[in-house]
């Protein structure tokens, strides 16, 4: 019979033996995945295990903070971070492609996760073997082959695996659903912020803002979204919704009015979605008045931001991202 406590022991056993006195890598994505199996794996071998967290400058507000604090702070784990940020904003100029820039967030990822990989081998020597994957039930079977659902779009999943690779993986969470891993984590006393966190694309912001992706328009995106998610949360709604996209209609610029000037800012979408797996998904049906407390604190106080929109499209025929 299943408890999260068991769970817990008979992978923290498994993981001890199979580690022995080798050493293990982790990256950190952010989300629920990534966070469970580290702090598994921390409890398992301590300092033997080294977390890296690429920060590509395209998380919303405060999520590289609650990685470097929090998350740290409840495991007592070992984590570099590189702040790659720069490096993607050049990589992604003059891009307005979606497919393009997935393909370019995927790329630098590897790259620069390859490159903090390296350094670690190079600190501690031969001896790290070991690289955690945040794998889940869902995914071992969708990858075994299973119906093979047309590829709609390429998803990378940030902690994606270099090709290369000479590591064995651990990957604890594999037999797991989603509901079980969140409860492990809540019983590993990770914070509620990253246990309970919602969908969040491994490309971010970056298939968020639609046309190119500068550091200006990212910084508008957040706090439009930080608004948003604020709002729904104060509203109780985070359980109801799959998730909520705010996006930001970057090549779109309307006319408004403040004050007793004429504006011309750009529109910021809102997309909060209902779903079980997000295959298909429907557009929640938002109280009233929290869509337009939130409208009216985005306008006020985002700048350059005069109009918000909601999307009431369901998947099919839109897909939950607008890119
Ligand atoms: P779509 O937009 O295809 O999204 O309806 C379905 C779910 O997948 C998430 N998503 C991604 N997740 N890498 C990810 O890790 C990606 O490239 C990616 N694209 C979409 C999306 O947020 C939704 O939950």
């Amino acid at each position: 019979d299943w408890t999260t406590g068991s769970v817990i022991e008979e992978q923290v056993t498994a993981i001890r033996e199979l580690v022995g006195d080798k050493r293990a890598i982790c990256g950190l994505s952010g989300g629920v995945d990534s966070a469970v199996a580290a702090a598994l794996v921390q409890k398992a071998v301590g300092s033997q295990l080294t977390c890296v967290y690429v920060d590509h400058g395209l998380m919303r507000k405060g999520e590289t903070e609650q990685v470097e604090k929090d998350f740290v702070a409840a495991t007592g784990v070992q984590l570099k971070v590189v702040d790659a940020q720069e490096r993607f904003l050049d990589a992604l100029k003059g891009v307005s492609d979606p497919e393009e820039k997935r393909k370019i967030i995927g790329r630098e990822f590897i790259r620069v996760f390859e490159q903090a990989q390296a350094e670690i081998i190079a600190d501690s020597g031969p001896e790290v073997e070991f690289l955690v994957q945040g794998t889940l039930y869902p995914d071992v079977v969708e990858s075994g082959g299973g119906t093979g659902t047309a590829n709609i779009k390429s998803h990378h999943n940030v902690g994606g695996l270099p090709e290369d690779l000479e590591f064995q993986l651990i990957e604890p969470l594999r037999k797991l659903f989603k509901d079980e891993v969140r409860m492990v984590g809540q019983e590993l006393g990770l914070p509620d912020e990253i246990v309970q966190r919602q969908p969040f694309p491994g490309p971010g912001l970056g298939i968020r803002i639609v046309g190119e992706v500068t550091k200006e328009r990212l910084d508008l995106l957040r706090e439009a979204d930080a608004i948003a998610r604020e709002e729904l949360t104060a509203a109780g709604l985070d359980r109801d919704i799959w998730q909520c996209p705010v996006v930001l209609l970057a090549d779109v610029r309307s006319v408004g009015v403040q004050g007793d000037g004429r504006t011309y800012g750009h529109p910021i979408v809102l997309r909060p979605v209902s779903s079980e797996d997000a295959m298909t998904a429907d557009w929640s049906r938002l109280p009233y008045d929290v869509l337009a407390k939130i409208s009216t604190r985005i306008t006020n106080e985002v700048r350059d931001v005069n109009r918000v929109v909601l999307d009431v499209t369901s998947k099919p025929p839109g897909t939950i991202e607008w890119e």
